[in-house]
């Protein structure tokens, strides 16, 4: 992986640049002149990171692709509703309350996340575990300076706490009932055509199916409820024990739900 800057990078994207290469154990180079196409083609490498002054790109196989960078997508509309008072299917039927600890087991672009970090507000805590080091680095340095226009929205994405980790690992390390919340969105088997948010995300991604196991851990570590979210006609729900919640059936997404109920 070549990791670059804009041509003409101030020394803090220059810095930036340099420790992601590191991160990534990614090779760091210097523009020279040179287009992004010329410094893909160059190293022989179809994985390319640049560096910009308010945004990191991943680009792979070639830069007429779409890149993968962060950005909030349909998020933004969900928190603008949450803001104004109107509910949100997540946030209802996870009974998700402003103060609560949420642990959100499946980042991705941190869309939920950031759904979540605006319902419990700066009394509560959202966590978020990406075991994927490119989405992980991507993801996080959109979260820590993407600005939005909305001054809450982003003090929402500037605490979420993105870990890089595998979620039956971080998950088997916490204490029982420590967290109120614990959330799964796995990657659906078939995508979703209309997801074009997930698009550039999908051949980075952790393709493996949620186990039995993580899901018992979140069931000893929640003192609410586990969350699900997959496709409407999923057989998840069923393998995994959740119960199918009542959603709108014209969405083609649903969530499952296990209430545990210690929290006093
Ligand atoms: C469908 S995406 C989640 C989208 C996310 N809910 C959002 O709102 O942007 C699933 C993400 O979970 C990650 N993932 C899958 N299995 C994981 C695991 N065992 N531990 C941590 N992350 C995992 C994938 O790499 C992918 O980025």
């Amino acid at each position: 992986m070549i990791v670059t800057t804009a041509a003409k990078p101030t020394e803090q994207t220059m810095a930036k640049a340099k420790s992601l290469a590191e991160e990534l154990s990614g090779q760091f180079q210097l523009r020279r002149g040179r287009t992004l196409s010329q410094l893909m083609t160059a190293g022989s490498d179809d994985q390319l990171i640049v560096v910009l002054d308010n945004e990191v790109r991943y680009y792979t196989g070639s830069t007429s692709e779409q890149p993968l960078y962060y950005h909030p997508s349909m998020a933004f509309v969900r928190v603008k509703r949450l803001l104004r008072g109107e509910h949100d299917p997540l946030i209802e039927l996870s009974g998700c309350m402003p103060g609560d600890r949420v642990i959100d087991c499946t980042a991705g672009l941190a869309a939920d996340s950031l759904v979540f970090s605006v319902a419990v507000g700066p009394e509560g805590s959202v966590t978020s575990l990406e075991s994927e080091p490119v989405l992980h680095a991507v993801v996080r340095e959109g979260l820590s300076s993407y600005k939005s226009g909305l001054p809450e929205v982003d003090e929402a994405m500037r605490r979420i706490k993105l870990e890089r980790s595998n979620h039956t690992e971080y998950l088997a390390s916490l204490p029982d009932d420590s967290v109120d919340i614990v959330y799964f969105d796995p990657m659906f088997e078939e995508a979703i055509e209309e997801s074009s948010a997930i698009g550039p995300l999908r051949s980075l991604a952790n393709h493996g199916r949620l186990s039995d196991s993580a899901v018992q851990e979140a069931v000893r570590v929640a003192r609410k409820c586990v969350m699900l979210k997959e496709q409407r006609g999923s057989t998840e729900f069923e393998r995994l024990g959740f119960t199918r919640c009542k959603t709108k059936k014209t969405s083609k997404i649903t969530y499952g739900v296990i209430a545990v109920d210690r929290a006093t």
